[in-house]
C-alpha cells in the first residue's frame, strides 16, 4: 500500500495560460515544454486505515495548505472510498516560486498514488488526472519536449522528441525566493476576466505551437527561440494588462533578461522565458551554459543559479 515516485519540473516554451473549463481545469489552448533533469520531487504515498485523515509531509515539515488539492488529487486517482494517506514530499528546489514545483509534485504524488492504490493506468491517464489540478503537471509525466493539446473534453499530451534527441541546457536564474503574490490559477482567471489582450493571445497560440513543434523537430535553435520569447513575453503583457494587473518580474528580472539579450547581440545560442514568479530561464545549447550562467550570477539581484539537462518523465522509484 505504499509506492514512490519522482518526477522533474517541466519549463514551457510555448505557454498555458487560460482556462477553457476551470471547473475541469481544463486549459484554453495547447502548450510545449521541456522536461528538466536535476530539479526533483519525490513523493510517496502510503494508505492506512489506520490514519484518522490525510496527512501532508513536504520537505519533513507538516503542510496543511497544500493539502486540500493532494487530497483531490488522491481522491480522482483511487477514488473518495480509498483509505486515508500518508503523503511524504522532498524536493531540491524553491516550492511556489515560479519553478513549477507543483508540476513535478503532482505528477509524482499520481504515478505514487495509482501504484500504491494497486491499479494499472497508463501515462497519458495519469497525466489526464494530474492536470485536472495542476494544468501544468500533466506534461511532467512525459520527458523530453512535450506536447499538450486540448479539446472541450479532455487533454493530450506526448513527448515530441526524446530529451536526448537535442539535448539543451537550462539555466535558472533565481532572483526571489518567496512564494508568489497571486496563483497562477487566479491569474489566470483574472486575465481572462479583464485583459484586452486575452483573445488574440490565445488566438495566436495554434500558429506559435506550429513553429515551436517545428524547431523541435529540426533542431531549428534560431527558430525556437524566437517563438519562444515572442509567446513568453505575449503572455506577461496579458498579465500585465490585466486589472489588477498581475506582474510576476522584479528588477533582477529584467536585470537577467538584458544579460540574455547581451549575449545574443554576441551571437550566442541562448534565450529566456519566464514564468508566473520572478525567475528568469535560459535556455541555450550545453557548450553555452558555463558562460550564460556567469552571465547571470553577474545579474544584481540574482540570489542563486541552477543548472539543468532536459530528461525523462515522472517514474516509480523502489520503496526506501
Ligand atoms: O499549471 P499551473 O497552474 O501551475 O500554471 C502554469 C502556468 C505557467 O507556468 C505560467 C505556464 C506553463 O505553461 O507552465
Amino acid at each position: 500500500m505504499r509506492a514512490d515516485a519522482q518526477a522533474q519540473p517541466n519549463i514551457a516554451l510555448i505557454k498555458y495560460w487560460g482556462k477553457r473549463d476551470i471547473e475541469q481545469n481544463l486549459p484554453a489552448a495547447g502548450s510545449l515544454s521541456v522536461t528538466l533533469d536535476s530539479l526533483w520531487t519525490k513523493m510517496s504515498v502510503e494508505f492506512s486505515d489506520a490514519l484518522p485523515g490525510d496527512e501532508l509531509v513536504v520537505n519533513a515539515a507538516a503542510n496543511d495548505e497544500m493539502l486540500p488539492r493532494i487530497s483531490a488529487c488522491l481522491d480522482r486517482v483511487a477514488g473518495t472510498d480509498r483509505p486515508r494517506a500518508l503523503i511524504n514530499s522532498e524536493g531540491n528546489f524553491p516550492i511556489a516560486a515560479g519553478l513549477a514545483s507543483s508540476a513535478s509534485a503532482f505528477a509524482a504524488l499520481v504515478v505514487a498514488a495509482s501504484k500504491a492504490a494497486e491499479q494499472n493506468s497508463d501515462t497519458l491517464s495519469l497525466a489526464r488526472i494530474a492536470g485536472s489540478i495542476s494544468g501544468s503537471s500533466a506534461r511532467s509525466l512525459f520527458g523530453g519536449f512535450v506536447e499538450l493539446q486540448t479539446n472541450d473534453t479532455n487533454i493530450d499530451v506526448e513527448t515530441i522528441a526524446e530529451a536526448g534527441v537535442w539535448p539543451l541546457t537550462v539555466v535558472i536564474a533565481v532572483t526571489a525566493e518567496g512564494a508568489k503574490p497571486v496563483s497562477s490559477g487566479e491569474a489566470m482567471i483574472r486575465s481572462a476576466a479583464s485583459s484586452p489582450f486575452y483573445s488574440s493571445w490565445l488566438e495566436q497560440q495554434p500558429a506559435d505551437l506550429v513553429s515551436a513543434r517545428d524547431a523541435v523537430l529540426r533542431t531549428d535553435f534560431a527558430q525556437l527561440a524566437a517563438v519562444s520569447e515572442h509567446n513568453c513575453l505575449k503572455m506577461h503583457s496579458v498579465m500585465w494588462a490585466s486589472r489588477p494587473p498581475i506582474v510576476y518580474w522584479n528588477s533582477a528580472t529584467l536585470s537577467c533578461m538584458e544579460a540574455v539579450r547581451h549575449l545574443q547581440d554576441e551571437g550566442h545560442a541562448v534565450f529566456f522565458t519566464i514564468d508566473a514568479g520572478p525567475q528568469l530561464k535560459a535556455i541555450c545549447l550545453p557548450d553555452e551554459a558555463d558562460l550564460v550562467r556567469s552571465a547571470l550570477d553577474a545579474c544584481a539581484g540574482v540570489v542563486r543559479t541552477m543548472v539543468s539537462g532536459l530528461g525523462a518523465g515522472a517514474r516509480l522509484l523502489d520503496s526506501k
